[in-house]
């Protein structure tokens, strides 16, 4: 499952603005804990990624990433890009 699914399953309500086709980057968010237990990203998702407000070396598109057998430590970065909404 992905990081954004489990999210919204524990009724943390990240945008997700394309449905979650990698096509936004309104799901970005920084792994702080148990980064290196996710598999790297596709080449789809670094690209988006370049444009995240606020990225860093831990970022991911949570939409993208699955989360693997770690506990992981998930910070919503404050603003995010949203076409949609500006
Ligand atoms: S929801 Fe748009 S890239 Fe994840």
């Amino acid at each position: 499952m992905s990081i954004c699914d489990n999210l919204l399953r524990h009724d943390i309500d990240i945008e997700h603005a394309c449905e979650k086709v990698c096509a936004c980057t309104t799901c970005h968010v920084i792994v702080r804990g148990g980064f290196d237990s996710l598999a790297g990203p596709e080449e789809d998702e670094e690209d988006m990624l370049d444009r995240a407000w606020g990225l860093e070396p831990q970022s991911r598109l949570s939409c993208q990433a699955k989360v693997a057998a770690a506990d992981l430590v998930i910070e919503i970065p404050k603003y995010s890009i949203n076409h949609a909404k500006e």
